[in-house]
């Protein structure tokens, strides 16, 4: 425990009990020198390579586009595209680039004071000098790595959910945005800034190759919360539970909802709903849905256990699937439900633990009772394959 709770260059000397207690979720954080010496893994050019491939979630922003201001188009992208682009006034946006770049997914260890099914992705942003998407809020926690260039950013307090916006436009840019005493600064490559959600904040380029690296995280909605849970135990409770009213007596009036019927409806919510461990078992199967379903990719032929712990032993790996979501639930002293890509499968407890917190895996692996058949079908589900280094 020490030794993940010792202070952190990556935040500013704070441990992550001490980031966590006075900014998580609270107030922003700048941290110079987060990653010192940080060369970005990746150049502009290889971001508008991804920006042009099919089923890579791309956005480009213009201030002043063909066809309005602030106008956002998706890709995938063409050279034509980027060719017509003004030298500035502009952002190309990439989504979950971890999933693509194993290099970029590598960075994500040293947030390992998250739980890492509250990991959203990595989304790499690319402006010229001047380039931004306006000010805004987000409804998320996010770090923002200065990956190569320099930007500016500046924050504007917390406007709220009936802040203005500028109306007619793709984005939800605020109309008023004040910039706070201090709260001004131009990032270096390495230098980061933690933002709890609902901060107005505004990036602007500040010099060429400006790339920042957004490592974002994700909270359900109590809307989602809700509608997912209920669809999920809906499907187990039997079509013979129902409302009933043994105890009815006879109505002062027949139109009447009277307080009984409301606490007799309430009563069957809250039973229905009042189960931990079934909440638990649909929670981790929510919280490690894919973010792209079609990015699972089993295959071809399933996986023999036997062949996969003769090729463990002479010296292969196996990985998590890069994008691939992993969680644990102990059942009891020796078991758990493992948690991968919306599936759930009961195992060895320290065998879940072991494929959780390791995203690579060696022939250390099998010393865990059941690994042979729970790694052949993580295989065959597309959440663990062959590294790609190792793939060829
Ligand atoms: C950007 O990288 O351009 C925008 C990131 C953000 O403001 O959330
Ligand atoms: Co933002």
């Amino acid at each position: 425990m020490t030794s993940a709770n010792s202070p952190r260059t990556l935040l500013g000397g704070l441990t992550p009990a001490q980031f966590l207690s006075q900014h998580w979720q609270k107030s922003p954080l700048l941290i110079r020198g987060a990653l010192p010496g940080f060369v970005s893994p990746l150049e502009p050019d290889d971001l508008a390579g991804l920006a042009c491939e099919e089923g890579i979630e791309a956005r480009l922003v213009e201030e002043h586009g063909p066809d309005k201001a602030w106008q956002v188009s998706h890709g995938p992208f063409d050279e034509e595209t980027f060719s017509r682009l003004p030298v500035s006034g502009w952002s190309l946006l990439v989504q979950a680039v971890d999933h693509y770049v194993p290099e970029v997914a590598e960075l994500l260890e040293a947030f390992d004071f998250i739980p890492r099914w509250r990991l959203d992705d990595i989304m790499v942003s690319y402006a010229p000098p001047g380039g931004s998407v306006g000010a805004h809020v987000d409804q998320y926690d996010v770090f923002l790595l200065q990956a190569s260039g320099r930007r500016r950013w500046q924050l504007g307090g917390t406007p709220g959910n009936d802040a203005r916006l500028i109306p007619g436009i793709d984005l939800r840019i605020l109309e008023d945005f004040t910039v706070e005493a201090d709260q001004d600064w131009v990032l270096e490559p390495g230098d980061m800034l933690y933002l709890p959600p609902g901060v107005a904040h505004h990036g602007i380029s500040d010099a060429d190759d400006c790339l920042t690296f957004s490592i974002g995280f994700r909270a359900p909605s109590s809307d989602e919360v809700v509608t997912s849970f209920a669809d999920y135990i809906g499907e187990q409770l039997g079509d013979s539970q129902r409302y009933g009213d043994s105890d009815l007596q006879p109505p002062a009036a027949i139109g009447e909802l009277d307080d009984q019927a409301i606490a007799r409806v309430r009563a069957l919510l809250l039973d229905a709903i009042d189960r931990p461990e079934q909440m638990a078992q649909w929670f981790g199967r929510a919280m490690t849905q894919p973010k792209y379903l079609d990015q699972l990719i089993p295959p071809e032929s399933p996986s023999d256990p036997n062949d996969l712990r003769a090729a463990l032993e002479s010296g292969s790996e196996l990985a998590h699937s890069l994008g691939s979501r992993f969680a644990w639930r102990r059942l009891d002293d020796a078991q758990a439900t493992l948690f991968a890509d919306g599936d759930a499968i009961v195992c060895d407890l320290e065998l879940a633990q072991y494929l959780s917190a390791n995203p690579r895996l060696d022939a250390k692996v099998l010393e865990f009772p059941g690994s042979e058949s729970l790694l052949a079908a993580l295989v065959d589900s597309g959440s663990l394959s062959v590294p790609e280094e190792d793939d060829q």
